[in-house]
């Protein structure tokens, strides 16, 4: 184990950095997450050789949550942090507040005493001063926005988080946000963490759309490989140790779906991105995490991984991103057949070659 003194030098390998929305920090294209995994389905000196595998590939960016098994999850990135002798400045950390790690009125949610308090708990369990980006992990819809924005300004003021952003708010929600930061002068969000995948679009592609354009939001998105199912893993049921069998009460929906001619015409779409994946001569998780990263919204796409071996083979991805062609694009846009459709023109043509409106 290396001493506090000696730190682990950060090499960023090939790892490409995009700034994270408006503002000035930079995020790895590829970070890691600790949602299931560690603290979770990983324990003890697994979940360092994941970290550890992932910072030596270039990763400096990880992601958790308060109520990510709650709070271990925190507890366990905090002592391989500590463990790895990581130095903080090298680190984009980032958690998330809403859930709370256990019951009561005030234990969770968007109230200003839950997120300072909150915040309090989680710096606590991670052993560290501050997180770099501290996300909001649903909209609470009982607290007024102005609180919530004036909330995560009194934390950024307290120098316990550098920036906050958003999970899984409407379009509606993060406007209203925005609108209230201007007009109090005070810090808006600067990212939306949201669910991008194959098979999840409307949202991030649809929705999201203004955003993009007027604010400069970007995403942080999770599950890219929509809990592994874009692997492959799942095309002949559910193998033993995996996500859906390590979580089957709470993929109940999912495992049934499965069986049901909804999922089965999903594992059939993997079935033909596996195709194209081998004629690119990678895998077909490399091609969905690649498919991700190339939208110029994503900041930052969050692999979830429960060996190091997966860390690995997912950043393969990094060298995909260049052979995704328009006419790769277009075969998997054929595949898919479920690209949102965009605002309607009502006839009104394009303003310019390009095909912008
Ligand atoms: N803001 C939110 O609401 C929210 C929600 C969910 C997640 N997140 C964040 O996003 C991160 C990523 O989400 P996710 O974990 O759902 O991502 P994901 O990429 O969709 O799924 C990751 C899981 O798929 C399996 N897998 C990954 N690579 C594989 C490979 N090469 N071959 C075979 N199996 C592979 C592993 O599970 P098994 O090996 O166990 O099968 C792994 O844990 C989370 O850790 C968390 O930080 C945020």
């Amino acid at each position: 184990m290396l001493s506090g003194a000696v730190k682990r030098e950060f090499d960023p390998k090939n790892m490409p950095f995009r700034r994270l929305g408006p503002s000035g920090l930079r995020v790895p294209l590829f970070s890691l997450g600790g949602w299931l995994t560690l603290g979770g389905t990983v324990k003890g000196d697994p979940v360092k050789e994941i970290i550890q595998t992932a910072f030596d590939a270039g990763i400096n960016m990880f992601d958790t949550a308060e109520v990510y098994a709650d709070g271990k999850s925190e507890e366990e990135m905090g002592r391989v942090i500590k463990e790895l002798g990581l130095r903080r400045t090298d680190l984009v950390i980032t958690t998330k507040l809403f859930w709370g790690v256990r019951k009561g009125p005030n234990q969770s949610g968007l109230s200003r005493k839950h997120i300072i308090e909150g915040t309090r708990e989680s710096l606590q369990r991670l052993k560290l001063d501050y997180v770099d980006v501290l996300f909001a992990h649903r909209c609470d819809i009982s607290v007024p926005m102005e609180e919530i924005v004036r909330a995560f300004n009194w934390v950024i003021q307290q120098g316990w988080a550098l920036y906050w952003a958003t999970s899984e708010w409407s379009a509606r929600e993060i406007e209203e946000a925005y609108r209230i930061a201007d007009r109090l002068r005070l810090i808006a969000p600067i990212a939306e963490q949201c669910q991008h995948n194959m098979f999840h679009r409307e949202r991030p592609e649809k929705e999201y759309e203004a955003l993009y354009r007027t604010e400069g939001m970007g995403t942080t998105v999770w599950s890219p490989l929509a809990s592994g199912l874009l692997t492959g893993k799942y095309n002949n049921g559910i193998p033993e140790d995996s996500r859906l069998a390590n979580h089957s009460n709470f993929f109940k929906d999912t495992i049934k779906s499965l069986k049901e001619p909804e999922g089965q015409a999903k594992i059939q779409k993997v079935r033909e991105l596996t195709k194209i994946a081998e004629e690119l001569q990678t895998t077909p998780a490399a091609l969905a995490l690649a498919w991700v990263a190339k939208n110029p919204n994503t900041s930052t796409v969050i692999l979830g991984a429960s060996s190091p071996k997966q860390v690995m083979e997912n950043l393969k991805a990094i060298y995909v991103i260049p052979k995704l062609t328009d006419e790769v694009m277009e075969k998997i846009e054929k595949i898919l057949d479920n690209k949102p459709e965009g605002a309607p023109t009502y006839g009104r043509p394009a303003l310019d070659e390009f095909g912008r409106q």
